[in-house]
């Protein structure tokens, strides 16, 4: 069951996944139902309606301010890291939740749909003209409850929909219309809240793969085509592992170029603050990833369904050693991105840097279809403009960029030979 699962995943493009409160059980967040669950020690019609918030809007927010006070202090966990990193492998990829903990995002998943809003949204409950309809309060917790609309100092409420609200449309339109993929995952939900617990039941007449990943039995269970009987946190990372290397990592005899994935976001941040690793880099070339999902999806054109951001380049062997760095840029939504790289300098020196240029000059034309390649060597260095005009790339420009003083080539893939 599991390897044919991996079978589908192996040759799918448009893979969704829907999650409930189960995903985030590892994280410590609470689920609803269950042997201990939320729903056991609170009553729905207490806390989790707009009647209940009109009749005492101070206990609905003491529950709320509680559960943001808990779940701020929780991490996402192994199924949300993988998921975030689906969201980069998988062309085409959809994150449906009903959980409002943000974790998904926090993960970095870069869009996802929240059918249930977000417990960090608050609104002003009368709705009064200045205020926007949702907007994003970290404050934990609220100095006073309800905590006053900036606007029109009525009471704020949270951005989550309670039961008797409707969800938000385009929410649900974007959800239905990522049913039509290859394989659709329901992951830790009960599947007993309705609109979110038909999707199933829509992905398989439309011919998806469905599975189920809960260590309990729902009532999605008998109708999938796939319930693996286990907790997200392992059922996920064993399928990644199986799912072997990135579909778009590069390998050539010496070297391995792979996207830098959400969960390397201790090496992203080592990329900010380590002034060594700075030297090559320059801030507008590492766009972070979500933000270089949002720049490419949106721009409609051949690599428009290709989500990467930013790519690593390693040395391999039994010490990888990293060598290198390239990553999208571009001068707003829908302008075409350009793939920009530069390579250690300590590299340059090492007689790999052309086998490194040429692997990624190479990448950027015939895997990603970016039209413009961009170099940068961090000095005026004779062996990378060697390197590079070897490449048939053009010197364009030199800039003090973050005070280095730096080297800029540029090849277009209509004159690459
Ligand atoms: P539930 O609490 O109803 O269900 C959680 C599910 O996760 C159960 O089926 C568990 O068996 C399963 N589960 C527990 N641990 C798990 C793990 N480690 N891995 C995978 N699964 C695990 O939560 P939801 O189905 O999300 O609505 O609830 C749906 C909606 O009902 C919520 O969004 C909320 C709630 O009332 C609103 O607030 C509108």
């Amino acid at each position: 069951m599991f390897q044919s699962l991996v079978d589908a995943l192996t040759g799918a493009r448009r893979v969704t996944v829907m999650t409930g409160a189960g995903v985030s059980a590892a994280s410590g967040v609470p689920t609803f139902r269950g042997a201990d669950g939320l729903w056991k020690h609170f009553r729905v019609e207490e806390l989790a309606t707009p009647d209940a918030f009109a009749r005492n809007p101070r206990l609905v927010w003491e529950w709320y301010d509680w559960r943001r006070q808990l779940i701020g202090a929780c991490e996402p966990n192994a199924a949300h890291h993988v998921l975030a990193d689906w969201s980069l492998r998988f062309p085409q990829f959809a994150l449906i939740t009903q959980n409002v903990d943000g974790l998904h995002e926090r993960a970095g998943t870069a869009r996802v749909l929240r059918l249930h809003g977000s417990i960090w949204d608050v609104g002003c409950w009368r709705n009064c003209a200045a205020s926007p309809h949702r907007w994003r309060d970290h404050t934990t917790p609220f100095p006073v409850l309800p905590p006053p609309c900036p606007h029109c100092g009525g009471p704020l409420r949270p951005g989550v929909v309670w039961f008797g609200e409707t969800l938000d449309a385009e929410v649900m339109d974007a959800s239905l219309a990522a049913t039509d993929c290859d394989v659709f995952f329901t992951v830790g939900t009960s599947s007993v809240v309705y609109p979110a617990a038909g999707l199933v039941d829509h992905a398989r007449r439309g011919g998806a793969l469905t599975a189920e990943i809960n260590p309990d039995s729902t009532p999605a269970s008998g109708g999938v085509d796939i319930a693996l009987a286990l907790p997200a946190e392992r059922a996920l990372p064993d399928l990644d592992r199986r799912l072997g290397p990135h579909p778009l990592a590069l390998q050539t005899s010496r070297l391995s170029l792979r996207p830098v994935l959400p969960r390397d976001t201790a090496m992203l941040h080592q990329l900010w603050t380590d002034p060594a690793v700075r030297r090559f880099l320059w801030d507008d070339a590492v766009i972070p990833v979500t933000t270089a999902a949002s720049v490419t999806s949106a721009s409609a054109n051949d690599f428009a369904a290709r989500h990467y951001g930013l790519w690593s380049l390693y040395t391999r062997g039994d010490e990888p050693k990293l060598a290198g760095f390239c990553g999208l840029r571009s001068e707003g939504i829908g302008e075409a991105p350009e793939l920009l790289f530069g390579l250690q300098p300590a590299f340059w020196r090492q007689g790999l840097a052309l086998e490194a240029a040429r692997a990624v000059v190479a990448y950027g034309f015939d895997t990603l279809g970016i039209p413009r390649i961009i170099a940068a060597t961090d000095a005026p260095n004779e062996r990378s403009a060697r390197t590079l005009t070897a490449l048939g790339m053009r010197f364009d420009r030199r800039d003090d960029h973050h005070g280095l003083d730096t080297l800029f080539y540029s090849l277009d893939r209509n004159e690459s030979a």
